[in-house]
């Protein structure tokens, strides 16, 4: 099969396609031939090792000290059942899947195999297939955090970076729970994320939320700038601080807080459950969550969709479309 392959850390210039030989799945596995995947601000992270202060070497310990040890990027993709292992009971050839395989990655690629009870579910009919592949990594990010965080109806939110992948996933998704949901974006995201369900934007560019007065229940933090000591005043008593992206002083600070305070920080990584992908399935298909798809790149393409990625900039997901090679 033919995957887009790195042999060492660097700039998207060390990307390039290679034959790897297609996967067998065990017993218990299933073979996707994958239709579409992502780029996430996860395959920028590891392609560039490029982590938030005070991970370093405990990232070059998981993904390869010298040289990436896993060789294929992309952490979601959607497709169809190629074929079973003997054991498994949950799928059958031809089911229309999207999956996320996290820290394993594997995703840009043309197969890959999934435990059966890993996070695979069925993909929504009236998704795409960019689309389906973009549910998985924001959604179940921002859904583990609104759950460690016991996000209740009527609570105030605010999204900080409500525009990325992230952000976009969790001001639908705390808008779906009945939160009041204020969204912090630049200038150009304003609209986009009105549209997501927040019922106010405050464009960084031009206001700072922590020198406004208002207060939250819970502040997200998808880009590092909202860390305790500069959100701490807009958090209400028992306030929650979510760290999507933080340096380690942050969180060991936010540890430090939780134990001693009244506030709470909760940061770390988020989980990755197969029932949350399927309860994103269940919202996606009722029409009450929808992956923001900023850009689609065919595969070939790839090098120029991770630049883009590492612009920081993005507005939701980057997709990679497959489904060309199977319709020649
Ligand atoms: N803890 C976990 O398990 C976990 C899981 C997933 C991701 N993450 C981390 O979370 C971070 C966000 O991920 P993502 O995929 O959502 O990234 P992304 O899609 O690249 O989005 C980043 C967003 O940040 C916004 N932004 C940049 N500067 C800003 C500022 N000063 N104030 C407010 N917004 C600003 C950008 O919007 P504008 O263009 O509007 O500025 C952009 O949309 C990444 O660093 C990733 O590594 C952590």
């Amino acid at each position: 099969m033919k995957a887009i392959a790195y042999t060492q850390y660097g700039p998207p210039d060390v990307l390039h396609l290679q034959e790897f030989a297609k996967p067998t799945p065990k017993d218990n596995e299933i073979l996707i031939k994958i239709y579409a995947t992502t780029v996430t601000s996860a395959d920028w992270r590891v392609l560039n090792l490029d982590v938030p202060f005070g991970f370093g070497l405990i990232s070059r310990l998981v993904f390869g000290v010298s040289k990436p040890r896993q060789p294929i990027l992309g952490t979601e993709l959607a497709g169809e059942v190629e074929s079973i292992g003997k054991n498994v009971r949950n799928f059958k050839v031809g089911d229309r899947v999207f999956a996320l395989t996290g820290i394993r990655m594997g995703c840009h690629a043309e197969y890959q195999c999934m435990p059966e009870d890993g996070a695979v579910a069925l993909k929504p009919p009236n998704l795409t297939y960019d689309e389906a592949a973009a549910l998985s990594f924001g959604g179940t990010t921002a859904l583990d955090f609104f759950r460690r965080a016991n996000l209740q109806p009527g609570e105030k939110v605010l999204v900080n970076g409500a525009s990325g992948a992230v952000g976009s996933a969790a001001v639908q998704l705390a808008k779906h729970f009945g939160a009041d949901v204020t969204a912090v974006c630049s200038t150009a995201n304003l609209e986009l994320v009105r549209a997501l369900g927040a019922a106010r934007a405050i464009d960084y560019t031009t206001e700072d939320f922590t020198k406004n007065g208002e207060t939250y229940d819970i502040i997200v933090d998808t880009v590092g700038t909202a860390m305790f000591s500069r959100s701490k005043n807009s958090l209400k008593e028992k306030g929650r601080l979510l760290l999507v992206l933080a340096g380690l002083p942050d969180i060991l600070q936010g540890l430090w807080v939780s134990v001693t305070g009244n506030k709470k920080v909760i940061a770390g990584p988020a989980d990755e459950r197969a029932e949350d992908l399927r309860f994103l399935a269940s919202l996606a298909e009722a029409g009450a969550f929808k992956p923001t798809i900023d850009r689609c790149y065919p595969f070939e393409q790839i090098a120029e969709a991770y630049r883009y990625v590492g612009t920081g900039r993005k507005k939701g997901n980057v997709a990679i479309g497959l489904e060309h090679h199977y319709k020649t």
